[in-house]
């Protein structure tokens, strides 16, 4: 893999950014959540807390998801992203999350990437594969269910996919593991890097305090500073004290795009408590890319935004 974007995609990456500074703001990320099952019930997955009251159908079928990546492509975006439920758990007849990637890539989309528990092997056709670690082996199983660390693991040795990286999301069960799961990335030669996020409420009982929220920013900066591969940018690390984040992100920079083919031109929780109380880095980060934030920029694109050669 070229840890290098062709020349046509950063002159769209140009382009994207400049029209944007003149008020044409067009969405550069396609995130589609393909599917509410799950095989896991997390502590503090607000999709699995409300199974009852999510629209149906479950999940789209592949002429729909076609339809939809066309669509948010044509109205410009490139980074297409998996979300659920759990993606590699999608199936329509014989199609698969690899078929789903595939015909992202015919479309045009540059980068492809999806989130997963990784209790199912990792999909190799992906440019990206982000995988959900909470904590070391008792405190991510006591979060996502008896023995699925091990199972994250044995699907990490088993893949040579290059571009992995953690995500974790910080609640009132880990919010004292944070160095050892960023050690434990450190010395894992399959992953990348490490997300740091805090939990988005609902549930709000393990949601953090703003004190605690501060020790978590101040231990992440230090750990960069000795150089950890924790991914966020300083700075999105310290707008993550911001207590109310609503009026500043930049929602549209995402289209979304749910199972029943309802999409959003920004984020589907927008102008709700949990859009308020959001904890998601990625937020800040394209926040800080629009206002043309050199670090933002730069090492997100490193990171995020190169296709698999
Ligand atoms: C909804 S999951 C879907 C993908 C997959 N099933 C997984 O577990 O990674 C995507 C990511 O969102 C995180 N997440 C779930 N509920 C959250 C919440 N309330 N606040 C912040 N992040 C959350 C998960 O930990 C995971 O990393």
């Amino acid at each position: 893999m070229s840890d290098l974007i062709s020349v046509g995609q950063m002159g769209y990456y140009a382009k994207w950014f400049f029209k944007s500074k003149v008020g044409m703001k067009r969405p550069l990320v396609n995130t589609m959540i393909i599917n509410f099952n799950c095989n896991l019930h997390c502590k503090h997955c607000s999709i699995s807390g409300n199974v009852d009251k999510l629209p149906n159908p479950f999940q789209i079928d592949f002429e729909n998801a076609k339809r939809e990546m066309r669509e948010q492509y044509t109205k410009g975006a490139r980074i297409l992203f998996f979300e659920g439920g759990e993606p590699t758990l999608w199936k329509d007849g014989e199609k698969d999350l690899r078929d789903l990637i595939q015909a992202g890539k015919d479309l045009g989309y540059f980068v492809i990437g999806y989130t997963t528990n990784g209790t199912n092997p990792i999909v190799e056709n992906s440019d990206v594969v982000s995988v959900s670690l909470d904590g070391p082996k008792e405190i991510h199983d006591q979060i996502r269910g008896e023995g699925t660390y091990e199972k994250l693991m044995e699907n990490l040795a088993k893949t040579t996919h290059p571009n992995i990286f953690a995500n974790m999301t910080i609640m009132r069960h880990n919010v004292d593991s944070v160095r050892e799961t960023v050690e434990l990335v450190a010395k894992n030669d399959r992953i990348r890097g490490i997300m740091l996020n805090f939990i988005t409420p609902p549930p709000s009982d393990i949601a953090l305090t703003l004190e605690e929220k501060k020790r978590v920013v101040e231990l992440a900066l230090q750990m960069k500073k000795e150089g950890f591969p924790i991914l966020n940018t300083t700075k999105a690390l310290r707008d993550m004290l911001i207590e109310d984040f609503g009026g500043l992100c930049q929602d549209w920079v995402s289209a979304f795009v749910l199972p029943d083919c309802s999409h959003y031109g920004g984020c589907p929780l927008k102008g709700t408590e949990s859009c308020k109380k959001c904890g998601f880095d990625a937020v800040r980060e394209y926040r800080l890319i629009v206002k043309g934030s050199p670090s933002a920029i730069t090492q997100m694109s490193r990171r995020f935004a190169y296709s698999k050669k």
